[in-house]
């Protein structure tokens, strides 16, 4: 049964300019306790499109089982969503135009395009599916490249957040050698091509 989870925190958008375009949404909550599996975004099912073209999706996990025994703490958690056809996502020229997400204490928005004041702001991210990104950079290619976990975690347990330019640049052979020996993320090997990647970007000299 899934159910909210307790809170969400950040949404991070990402726009493939594969054709059709996708949209990669990445939260990050909390849960009210330890013991919740199977985080994930749910989007709502709709009747008719809704007018302001925004996707509302809850954040919902699997609350520990009745009897278990839990930590009652606030766990951070995070999930992510590829959404395809960006631009005509609700039907011919209705684009997506944000994600809504839920829980139970509160709701964040986050919009595709330009960013008001106080939302996160999305990123245009290269083609993923052919052709070699010329001279790439942190914002654009890099830091897509590592998901909000794998941010969160390295930032909890090591001297570097991997959404941050100056600690990537600082900590890059040592992260370089860790994709390279398989070892990190902890959960599955990068694709030989975000490691190419990954170096080109060092030996360009690691632009912002
Ligand atoms: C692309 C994503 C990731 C990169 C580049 C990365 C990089 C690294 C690096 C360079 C170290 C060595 C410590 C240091 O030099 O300060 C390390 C250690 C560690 N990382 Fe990650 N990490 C990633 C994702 C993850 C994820 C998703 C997890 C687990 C949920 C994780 C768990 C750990 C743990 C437990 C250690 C310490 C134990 C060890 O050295 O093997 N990392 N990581």
């Amino acid at each position: 049964m899934s159910t909210r989870i307790y809170s969400v925190d950040l949404i991070d958008l990402t726009l493939l300019k594969s054709l059709p375009s996708k949209l990669l949404v990445m939260a990050t909550g909390r849960t009210s306790s330890s013991g919740w599996s199977s985080i994930e975004l749910s989007p709502f099912i709709y009747v008719q499109p809704p007018a302001d073209g925004i996707l509302d999706c809850d954040m919902v996990g699997t609350p520990p089982a009745p009897g278990q025994t839990v930590l009652p703490v606030l766990v951070p958690v995070s999930a992510d969503i590829l959404l395809d056809n960006v631009e005509n996502y609700w039907g011919p020229d209705q684009p997506l135009t944000g994600v809504r997400i839920h829980a139970a204490a509160n709701a964040k928005t986050a919009l595709v395009g330009k960013a008001p004041k106080g939302m996160p702001e999305m990123r245009l991210v290269a083609s993923t599916s052919g052709g070699e990104i010329a001279s790439p950079s942190f914002d654009a290619d890099i830091k897509p490249l590592f998901r909000v976990r794998d941010a969160a975690v390295m930032k909890a347990i090591s001297s570097f957040d991997l959404h941050v330019y100056e600690d990537v640049a600082k900590a890059a052979d040592r992260i370089l050698a860790r994709l390279e020996d398989g070892t990190m993320p902890c959960d599955g090997e990068w694709p030989e091509t975000d490691i190419a990647l990954f170096k080109r970007w060092i030996d360009a000299g690691k632009p912002a």
